[in-house]
């Protein structure tokens, strides 16, 4: 069950329908993805300090809102530049990403609103700035994908861990959880 973060990345980029107009977009909007990170960030933290949950996750370390500022800079900028065009060692960044927040305890209810605000503060810049639909069309899309990695990640460590620690296979285990969705 364990997860191939290249053949999932590429698996998404068909999914969303992540395209090579798309790519050539977003590169070419680099410079002005950069000049916008920091803001972009400002508003990102803003949302999850205004949730006493998150707050308090982000507060629970000496240091993490630094480290946080410092990081989300960095992603935002590399869905413009695609590190390695959108390559192996881009899936392999967003994996490490998703499995940061397993091991922190973000979940879904969590990371889906927090990107929610980050393609919809991108947008309000997108208009402001007078930039195309097309960009803003290109950059929900590689939102959609860098959350699959980390929403991904949950569904991989939680079962490889419960294989694990019980010794299941794969197929039990299926039917196990359709057993208890269907008696939910
Ligand atoms: C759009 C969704 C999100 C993105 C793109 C994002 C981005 C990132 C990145 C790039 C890192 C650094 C990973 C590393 O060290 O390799 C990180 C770490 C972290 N994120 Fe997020 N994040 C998201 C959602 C959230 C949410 C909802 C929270 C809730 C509070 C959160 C809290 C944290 C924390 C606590 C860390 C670890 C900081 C540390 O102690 O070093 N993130 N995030």
């Amino acid at each position: 069950m364990s997860l191939n973060s290249h053949t999932f990345m590429t698996t998404m980029e068909k999914r969303v329908n992540f395209t090579s107009e798309d790519k050539a977009l977003l590169k070419f909007h680099a410079e002005w993805g950069k000049a916008i990170a920091p803001t972009m960030a400002d508003h990102f933290y803003e949302y999850l300090s205004r949730d006493p949950e998150m707050n308090a996750i982000m507060n629970a370390k000496e240091g993490r809102i630094h480290r946080l500022r410092e990081t989300f800079i960095p992603w935002f900028y590399e869905m413009f530049t695609g590190m390695d065009e959108w390559g192996n060692a881009y899936a392999d960044r967003r994996w490490r990403i998703g499995l940061v927040h397993v091991q922190i305890g973000i979940g879904p209810q969590h990371v889906v609103p927090a990107m929610a605000t980050v393609v919809n503060e991108v947008s309000k810049q997108l208009k402001a700035d007078g930039k195309p639909e097309e960009l803003r069309d290109a950059l929900g899309r590689i939102c959609m994908i860098d959350l699959a990695f980390i929403e991904q990640a949950y569904v991989e460590v939680s079962s490889a861990a419960v294989l694990k620690e019980t010794g299941w296979t794969e197929g039990l285990f299926r039917r196990l959880i359709a057993t208890g969705a269907g008696s939910m």
